[in-house]
């Protein structure tokens, strides 16, 4: 069963409760969910191989360590998915980027999937799925499915908020997928929002609406 990671470093939930408050603006709205990315990075990042290598300081040589050169991939969940990409790729600038389209039908809230496009070595990449918002799941098991369907085969999920809901339907279809959440909020309520969440991430990243 894939495992639940609520990073709570200090920061994080700072940062995260001026995201989640309705008086924060779209320019700070959109920076604070860039710095929470880049943050998050690296919190899922900590996991990453290393190698040995030595190299000569001024003073000796110093058995030291460096990235094992691990294939990255990020998976942004367009729209809002795209509002993390750049925090995250401060951290890991050699990261592929592919993108997957999807929007949440509001009457029947099941995603349609509207533009794929990705690294061609998907498969020997490890992917980060990435979206603000989890709730009832339906986008990011779409999402998921698409990538394997073409051939991905190691998967995380990175999101601001989740609802148990969603994380219970994204563990139940991918249970070989790891999620990491800067918070796992109450409820979803009877539009399919995250309760408390912060509203439409979509809409506050974009001035939309
Ligand atoms: C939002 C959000 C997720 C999805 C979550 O996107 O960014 O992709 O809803 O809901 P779910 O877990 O119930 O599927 P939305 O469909 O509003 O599209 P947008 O990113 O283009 O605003
Ligand atoms: N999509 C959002 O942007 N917010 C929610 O609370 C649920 C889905």
């Amino acid at each position: 069963m894939g495992k639940v990671f609520v990073f709570d470093h200090p920061l994080i939930q700072h940062k995260l409760t001026y995201i989640r408050d309705e008086k924060t603006g779209t320019k700070e709205f959109r920076e604070l969910v860039d710095e929470v990315a880049t943050l998050m990075a690296f919190e899922i990042t900590r996991d990453l191989p290393l190698q040995e290598v030595s190299v000569q300081t001024p003073v000796a040589t110093a058995n030291s360590k460096v990235l094992a050169g691990k294939k990255l991939g990020l998976i942004p969940i367009l729209r809002a998915g795209l509002g993390m990409v750049d925090g995250i790729l401060k951290l890991i600038p050699a990261a592929k980027v592919g993108h997957v389209g999807l929007y949440r039908d509001p009457e029947t809230l099941k995603p349609v999937e509207y533009y794929v496009k990705l690294p061609s070595d998907i498969e020997e990449r490890e992917l980060i799925v990435i979206d603000p918002m989890l709730a009832t799941g339906g986008s990011a098991n779409e999402a998921i499915n698409s990538l394997k369907k073409r051939g991905a085969k190691q998967i995380r999920l990175m999101c601001l908020c989740a609802a148990p809901e969603g994380v219970e339907a994204v563990k139940e279809e991918h249970p070989d997928v790891d999620i990491y959440l800067a918070a796992l909020d109450e409820k979803l309520n009877e539009k399919g929002y995250i309760v408390p969440g912060l509203g439409d991430a979509g809409d506050r990243l974009y001035g939309t609406k």
